[in-house]
């Protein structure tokens, strides 16, 4: 499954003294390269080329949001924080308005498989509370509003 981006793992492995710390680097890869998800093949791949046990890479990926283990996701990912910031500041009415605007429950994706809506734990923005995450952008002080402008953004 990685044989595509051999070079590119190559390269990686490079920039990291110890094969371990590239595991992150790795998952990023190889979720990509699967068009949005973590396969149980594409881990124990790394975890062969990382010495590393099958479980390790497993837990590192189940730890981190950012990736998505055994479970297809849509193009774009939407992270609501729902920690005590964002809870305080109405997350779970961003959340609802986001369920209704994309007609999915919260760990679905929608049918066009254009958004995965998921929940994140503090993502360090808790200053301008409610906030959500889209990909690798950050969208804050959230309101009803403001969500219908982002969603057509990505129109
Ligand atoms: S609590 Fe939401 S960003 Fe910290």
């Amino acid at each position: 499954m990685l044989e595509n981006v051999k070079e590119e793992i190559q390269a990686t492995l490079k920039k990291y003294p110890v094969k371990k710390s590239a595991v992150m680097d790795l998952l990023r890869i190889a979720q990509r390269e699967a068009g949005g998800h973590l396969t149980r093949e594409a881990m124990d791949e790394i975890a062969v080329l990382l010495e590393m046990q099958p479980v390790e890479v497993n837990a590192a990926a189940k730890f981190y949001t950012m990736y998505s283990v055994a479970r297809p996701v849509g193009r774009h990912r939407i992270w609501v924080c729902r920690n005590i910031s964002c809870s305080l500041m109405g997350s779970d009415h961003i959340m609802k308005h986001l369920e209704q605007a994309l007609g999915v429950k919260k760990g679905e994706t929608t049918s066009d498989k254009k958004f995965t809506l998921d929940v994140a734990e503090c993502l360090g923005s808790c200053g301008t509370a409610p906030m959500m995450q889209i990909d690798d952008e950050f969208y804050e002080n959230l309101d009803a509003k403001k969500i219908d402008g982002i969603l057509k953004g990505f129109k």
